[in-house]
């Protein structure tokens, strides 16, 4: 048993924490917690999930999803064999801080491990703890695949990274019991929503430019029709009268003649807020970029048209 918050596990691609006082902001004014079925389709690191599982403790219901299968069954085994995948994470650490300054040591160990784990052969527990140790190890926090979705970040440079984290595995696992667990597409979320629920997208943003992509998180590259599909998407919860919150990237702030999310989303309400970015390898371009907050609220701040 733990009385500890539960908080991401994992380190991953445009985590939300920074967003999260905007993100409060445009939440329901009457959100009646006991009653609320709360949803997040691109479930990522859960920055935003984890934020509502602590703030809203009587939440009826969540249903987390995501299409990458790898993290799921991390999150399934989070939830549902927590001991087991902390005497595996455990030893993993053990045996890497073990080999401490000796570099070649660790890299053998790393590339090891990440072989192991792209056989995919592993029994669950396994597997899911490989996953969070190459999360914790690797460089940047990075999860990139390639075609064959072989996971291909090489080794970071962490002396004594955490990698077996057990209070916050064992408060993970409990946030996670009034959870449905799903892997696939985001449009199946809708199957399990009730009347009025709330949902919160953090889709694999839109490159602000051809060469600055960062959204290869899954083998299948979520591009201008996916952002359109989703946008489509959107309307229909719309229409169906639940409420939704969107993140993506403001690609007008990098060319003022982008007008592709202003046109999409032009029938909600569209927000434009600071947001650090911290995947950046390169720490000058992790400067402060606006990002869009998008919503079919109509009572919060009103549309802020060019900047
Ligand atoms: C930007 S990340 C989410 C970040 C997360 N909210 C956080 O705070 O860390 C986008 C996620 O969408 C997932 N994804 C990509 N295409 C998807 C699809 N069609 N349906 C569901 N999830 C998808 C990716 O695997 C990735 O985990």
């Amino acid at each position: 048993m733990t009385n500890k918050i539960a908080k991401p596990f994992l380190k991953w691609a445009g985590g939300k924490t920074q967003l999260i006082s905007d993100i409060q902001k445009a939440l329901p004014k009457d959100i009646s917690e006991e009653k609320l079925t709360y949803i997040e389709p691109f479930i990522g690191s859960g920055a935003v999930f984890f934020w509502m599982l602590n703030n809203f403790p009587k939440l009826k219901k969540a249903v987390i999803n995501d299409i990458n299968e790898d993290l799921i069954n991390t999150y399934q085994t989070i939830a549902s064999r927590p001991i087991e995948l902390i005497s595996i994470l455990e030893i993993l650490q053990n045996e890497f801080h073990a080999l401490e300054d000796r570099e070649d040591n660790k890299k053998l160990y790393y590339y090891e491990k990440r072989d192991l784990y792209n056989t995919r052969k592993e029994e669950q527990s396994k597997q899911a703890a490989l996953f969070i140790f190459l999360n914790r190890t690797c460089f940047n926090g990075l999860y990139r695949v390639n075609r064959k979705n072989e996971y291909n970040v090489p080794m970071g440079s962490y002396k004594k990274p955490t990698i077996c984290d057990k209070e916050n595995i064992l408060a993970v696992s409990m946030a996670l019991q009034k959870a449905e667990i799903l892997c696939g597409d985001f449009e199946q979320t809708l199957e399990y929503a009730a009347n009025n629920s709330l949902f919160y997208f953090d889709p694999p943003y839109k490159p602000l430019s051809e060469t600055s992509s960062f959204n290869s998180y899954a083998k299948d590259e979520f591009n201008d029709n996916e952002q359109i599909r989703l946008k489509n998407f959107c309307s229909k919860l719309d229409t169906l009268n639940h409420t939704w919150i969107l993140s993506n990237s403001d690609v007008k702030g990098r060319d003022v003649n982008n007008n592709f999310f202003d046109d999409l989303y032009a029938d909600f309400n569209i927000q434009r807020v600071d947001a650090r970015r911290n995947i950046n390898a390169n720490p000058e371009k992790r400067g402060s970029l606006k990002e869009l907050l998008i919503t079919n609220q109509t009572n919060i701040q009103k549309y802020v048209r060019a900047i």
